[in-house]
């Protein structure tokens, strides 16, 4: 099964796809995930959109959907979900034509719906383990009291530069002008899952288990 998971930044994507990711045996392609990494090699391209992202500005298609296109090469196991994925119509199109290309089909379209105020809170509360990753949340999933991750033991923890309320507006208003369309464009292919996002994330994670299957 192949999969989208749309919604505005601080919706739970990356939470629920990791879940997704474990419980499934799918393979979570974030173009978040993969921007971030190569803005830390330090690469020429690493480079031009470091600043773009931390502005909350869109990448341009052209980059995220080379980086796509070289994931879908390999094995997928239990299928791909796409975090983050696409973000324009453009985006949406390309994506269309290359699972068409590599044999692939697209099965679902989860749409998560989190009010603006619960983002912003969510948001200005996430920091990430600097080792591992794990994504931890003042109010939600605080950091264990030991100061170390809950799943490596890692001690240094850090704050994404765009989760600022500056860079959040930007975030948010890209959101609405070029990545919201899509979700008409999916309805009108008959993809579109609309899950509310509100609540714990276990709930959450029952929601879109329910639409999926
Ligand atoms: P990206 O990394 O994709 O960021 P985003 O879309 O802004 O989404 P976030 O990662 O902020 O949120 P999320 O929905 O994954 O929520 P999370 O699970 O972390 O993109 C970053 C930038 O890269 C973009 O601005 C752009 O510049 C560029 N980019 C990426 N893809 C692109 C593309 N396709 N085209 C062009 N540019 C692109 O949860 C957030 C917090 O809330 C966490 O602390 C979590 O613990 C907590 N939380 C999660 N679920 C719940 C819940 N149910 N209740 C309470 N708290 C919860």
């Amino acid at each position: 099964m192949n999969i989208i998971l749309i919604g505005p930044p601080g919706a739970g994507k990356g939470t629920q796809a990791r879940i997704l990711a474990f419980t499934r045996n799918m393979i979570q392609l974030s173009t978040g995930d993969m921007l971030r990494d190569a803005r830390q090699s330090g690469t020429e391209m690493g480079n031009k959109v470091a600043a773009v992202m931390d502005a909350g500005e869109l990448v341009t298609d052209e980059i995220v959907i080379g980086l796509i296109e070289e994931k879908l090469q390999g094995d997928n196991a239990g299928g791909f979900i796409f975090d983050g994925f696409p973000r324009t119509l453009a985006q949406a199109d390309a994506l269309g034509e290359l699972l068409n290309k590599t044999g692939h089909t697209l099965d679902a379209v989860v749409e998560m719906r989190v009010d603006d105020e619960a983002l912003v809170a969510r948001i200005t509360a996430r920091s990430t383990c600097g080792d591992c990753g794990e994504v931890y949340n003042d109010q939600t999933k605080p950091i264990p009291e030991d100061g170390k991750c809950a799943k490596c033991g890692g001690t240094e923890f850090k704050r994404r530069a765009d989760d600022n309320e500056e860079s959040l507006r930007t975030r948010l208003m890209e959101y609405y002008k070029k990545t919201s369309p899509l979700i008409g464009y999916y309805h009108a292919k008959g993809d579109l899952r609309p899950v509310d996002g509100l609540g714990e994330i276990d709930e959450v994670a029952v929601r879109i288990a329910k639409v999926l299957d």
